[in-house]
Protein backbone atom coordinates (compact mmCIF):
# COMPACT_ATOMS: atom_id res chain seq x y z
CA UNK A 1 0.00 0.00 0.00
CA UNK A 2 0.99 3.62 -0.49
CA UNK A 3 -0.21 7.26 0.16
CA UNK A 4 -1.43 7.19 -3.57
CA UNK A 5 -3.81 4.62 -3.15
CA UNK A 6 -6.31 6.90 -0.28
CA UNK A 7 -8.95 8.53 -1.82
CA UNK A 8 -8.33 12.53 -1.07
CA UNK A 9 -8.00 15.60 -2.44
CA UNK A 10 -4.16 15.88 -2.69
CA UNK A 11 -2.26 14.93 -6.16
CA UNK A 12 0.81 12.66 -5.91
CA UNK A 13 2.52 15.23 -7.02
CA UNK A 14 1.48 17.45 -3.99
CA UNK A 15 1.73 14.60 -1.70
CA UNK A 16 5.70 13.94 -2.23
CA UNK A 17 6.17 17.51 -2.25
CA UNK A 18 4.79 17.97 0.87
CA UNK A 19 6.54 14.68 2.30
CA UNK A 20 9.77 15.98 0.92
CA UNK A 21 9.16 19.07 2.96
CA UNK A 22 8.59 17.17 6.36
CA UNK A 23 11.27 14.98 5.56
CA UNK A 24 12.66 14.74 9.30
CA UNK A 25 10.55 17.48 11.38
CA UNK A 26 7.86 17.60 13.15
CA UNK A 27 4.97 18.48 11.18
CA UNK A 28 1.31 19.63 12.21
CA UNK A 29 -1.66 19.10 9.00
CA UNK A 30 -5.17 20.89 9.56
CA UNK A 31 -7.38 18.86 7.57
CA UNK A 32 -6.90 14.84 7.15
CA UNK A 33 -10.25 13.14 5.44
CA UNK A 34 -9.27 9.87 5.20
CA UNK A 35 -5.72 9.99 5.24
CA UNK A 36 -4.05 10.58 1.95
CA UNK A 37 -1.93 13.99 3.04
CA UNK A 38 -1.82 12.02 6.24
CA UNK A 39 0.44 9.32 4.92
CA UNK A 40 2.10 11.39 2.33
CA UNK A 41 3.77 13.75 5.13
CA UNK A 42 3.36 11.03 7.99
CA UNK A 43 5.87 8.54 6.09
CA UNK A 44 8.67 11.08 5.83
CA UNK A 45 8.40 13.06 9.23
CA UNK A 46 9.71 12.33 12.77
CA UNK A 47 5.78 12.98 14.11
CA UNK A 48 3.09 14.52 12.47
CA UNK A 49 0.10 15.86 14.79
CA UNK A 50 -3.24 15.92 12.67
CA UNK A 51 -5.93 18.42 13.67
CA UNK A 52 -9.44 17.00 12.12
CA UNK A 53 -13.01 17.10 13.41
CA UNK A 54 -14.35 14.71 10.98
CA UNK A 55 -17.09 17.34 10.26
CA UNK A 56 -16.56 18.12 6.35
CA UNK A 57 -17.06 21.92 4.67
CA UNK A 58 -18.98 24.13 7.26
CA UNK A 59 -21.54 24.91 4.45
CA UNK A 60 -23.66 22.14 3.03
CA UNK A 61 -22.23 20.10 -0.27
CA UNK A 62 -24.15 19.62 -3.61
CA UNK A 63 -26.39 17.40 -3.94
CA UNK A 64 -25.07 13.90 -3.97
CA UNK A 65 -21.74 15.23 -2.97
CA UNK A 66 -22.49 13.86 0.91
CA UNK A 67 -19.87 12.32 2.84
CA UNK A 68 -20.76 10.02 5.81
CA UNK A 69 -18.13 11.03 8.46
CA UNK A 70 -18.08 8.20 10.73
CA UNK A 71 -17.04 6.31 7.99
CA UNK A 72 -14.02 8.75 7.08
CA UNK A 73 -12.65 8.56 10.79
CA UNK A 74 -12.80 5.00 10.38
CA UNK A 75 -10.68 5.40 6.81
CA UNK A 76 -8.53 7.77 8.51
CA UNK A 77 -7.40 5.21 11.27
CA UNK A 78 -7.13 1.97 8.92
CA UNK A 79 -5.10 3.66 6.52
CA UNK A 80 -2.91 5.02 8.86
CA UNK A 81 -2.33 1.81 10.69
CA UNK A 82 -2.25 0.03 7.04
CA UNK A 83 0.80 2.21 6.07
CA UNK A 84 2.39 1.64 9.64
CA UNK A 85 2.47 5.20 10.83
CA UNK A 86 0.70 4.75 14.52
CA UNK A 87 3.52 5.29 16.31
CA UNK A 88 4.30 8.81 14.76
CA UNK A 89 0.93 9.93 13.28
CA UNK A 90 -1.18 11.74 16.61
CA UNK A 91 -4.68 12.54 15.92
CA UNK A 92 -6.59 15.95 17.83
CA UNK A 93 -9.96 15.59 16.77
CA UNK A 94 -11.34 18.93 17.59
CA UNK A 95 -11.38 21.67 15.02
CA UNK A 96 -8.32 23.57 14.00
CA UNK A 97 -9.37 26.89 17.01
CA UNK A 98 -9.92 24.25 19.73
CA UNK A 99 -6.99 22.05 19.11
CA UNK A 100 -4.46 24.96 18.67
CA UNK A 101 -4.12 25.00 22.56
CA UNK A 102 -4.27 21.67 22.88
CA UNK A 103 -1.55 21.32 20.99
CA UNK A 104 0.32 24.22 23.11
CA UNK A 105 0.16 22.48 25.93
CA UNK A 106 1.63 19.32 25.04
CA UNK A 107 4.52 21.35 23.62
CA UNK A 108 4.67 20.48 20.33
CA UNK A 109 6.58 23.46 18.57
CA UNK A 110 9.42 24.01 16.48
CA UNK A 111 7.54 22.97 13.44
CA UNK A 112 9.58 21.91 10.30
CA UNK A 113 5.81 22.01 8.40
CA UNK A 114 2.36 23.05 8.56
CA UNK A 115 -0.01 21.59 5.93
CA UNK A 116 -3.36 23.74 6.34
CA UNK A 117 -5.63 22.31 4.33
CA UNK A 118 -9.28 21.77 6.63
CA UNK A 119 -11.86 24.29 6.39
CA UNK A 120 -11.82 26.72 3.52
CA UNK A 121 -14.06 29.35 4.91
CA UNK A 122 -12.74 32.87 6.78
CA UNK A 123 -13.51 32.18 10.16
CA UNK A 124 -12.17 28.86 10.67
CA UNK A 125 -9.04 29.47 8.08
CA UNK A 126 -8.25 32.87 10.61
CA UNK A 127 -8.35 30.06 13.49
CA UNK A 128 -5.81 28.03 11.37
CA UNK A 129 -2.99 30.84 11.02
CA UNK A 130 -2.29 30.98 14.90
CA UNK A 131 -0.43 27.60 14.40
CA UNK A 132 1.68 29.64 11.96
CA UNK A 133 3.36 30.82 15.35
CA UNK A 134 4.87 27.49 16.33
CA UNK A 135 6.65 27.82 12.83
CA UNK A 136 10.62 26.55 13.52
CA UNK A 137 13.06 29.23 11.58
CA UNK A 138 13.28 27.36 8.14
CA UNK A 139 9.91 25.99 8.56
CA UNK A 140 7.13 26.01 5.67
CA UNK A 141 3.66 26.55 6.17
CA UNK A 142 1.90 25.36 3.14
CA UNK A 143 -1.91 25.86 2.10
CA UNK A 144 -4.18 23.67 0.07
CA UNK A 145 -6.88 25.12 -2.45
CA UNK A 146 -4.85 28.36 -2.45
CA UNK A 147 -5.16 28.66 -6.33
CA UNK A 148 -8.32 27.19 -6.39
CA UNK A 149 -11.32 29.15 -7.59
CA UNK A 150 -14.01 27.03 -5.61
CA UNK A 151 -12.71 28.22 -2.27
CA UNK A 152 -11.51 32.20 -2.82
CA UNK A 153 -11.18 32.45 0.45
CA UNK A 154 -8.50 30.44 0.96
CA UNK A 155 -6.06 32.91 -1.30
CA UNK A 156 -7.69 35.75 0.39
CA UNK A 157 -7.02 34.63 4.15
CA UNK A 158 -3.45 34.00 2.71
CA UNK A 159 -2.66 37.15 1.01
CA UNK A 160 -4.06 39.49 3.79
CA UNK A 161 -1.59 37.62 6.56
CA UNK A 162 1.19 37.35 3.74
CA UNK A 163 1.05 41.34 3.53
CA UNK A 164 1.09 42.22 7.33
CA UNK A 165 4.04 39.24 7.82
CA UNK A 166 5.67 39.40 4.77
CA UNK A 167 8.92 40.34 5.80
CA UNK A 168 9.51 36.82 8.08
CA UNK A 169 8.18 34.86 5.06
CA UNK A 170 9.06 34.26 1.57
CA UNK A 171 7.03 32.55 -0.79
CA UNK A 172 8.34 29.45 -2.01
CA UNK A 173 7.12 27.02 -5.65
CA UNK A 174 5.33 24.60 -4.72
CA UNK A 175 3.20 22.17 -7.11
CA UNK A 176 -0.78 21.40 -7.90
CA UNK A 177 -2.98 24.11 -5.83
CA UNK A 178 -0.63 24.76 -2.91
CA UNK A 179 0.32 27.95 -1.93
CA UNK A 180 3.65 27.65 0.20
CA UNK A 181 5.60 30.41 2.48
CA UNK A 182 9.33 29.75 4.51
CA UNK A 183 9.95 31.42 7.85
CA UNK A 184 12.88 33.14 7.34
CA UNK A 185 15.46 34.20 10.20
CA UNK A 186 15.04 38.02 10.71
C1 LIG B 1 -10.33 18.92 1.84
S1 LIG B 1 -10.52 17.86 3.20
C2 LIG B 1 -8.85 17.41 3.57
C3 LIG B 1 -8.24 16.55 2.52
C4 LIG B 1 -6.98 15.83 2.93
N1 LIG B 1 -5.92 16.74 3.28
C5 LIG B 1 -6.54 14.86 1.85
O1 LIG B 1 -5.34 14.73 1.61
O2 LIG B 1 -7.39 14.22 1.23
C6 LIG B 1 -10.90 18.98 4.49
C7 LIG B 1 -11.01 18.34 5.87
O3 LIG B 1 -11.01 19.41 6.82
C8 LIG B 1 -11.83 19.04 7.91
N2 LIG B 1 -12.24 20.29 8.60
C9 LIG B 1 -13.35 21.03 8.42
N3 LIG B 1 -13.38 22.07 9.27
C10 LIG B 1 -12.23 22.01 9.99
C11 LIG B 1 -11.67 22.81 11.03
N4 LIG B 1 -12.29 23.92 11.48
N5 LIG B 1 -10.48 22.44 11.55
C12 LIG B 1 -9.83 21.33 11.09
N6 LIG B 1 -10.31 20.53 10.11
C13 LIG B 1 -11.50 20.87 9.55
C14 LIG B 1 -12.98 18.27 7.26
O4 LIG B 1 -13.59 17.41 8.20
C15 LIG B 1 -12.29 17.56 6.11
O5 LIG B 1 -11.97 16.23 6.42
Amino acid sequence: MSPSDIPGFITDEEGAWLGKAATGKTAVEIGSFMGRSTCFIGTDAVSLHCVEPFCGQPVPPPPGEGVDFAVVRQNWHRNVERMGLSDRVLLIELKSVKAFPALVDSDVRDIGLLFVDGSHYTADLRGDLLYISLLDIGGIVAFHDYTNKRFPDVKRVVDEWFASAGADYEPLSAPGSIGAFRRVPV
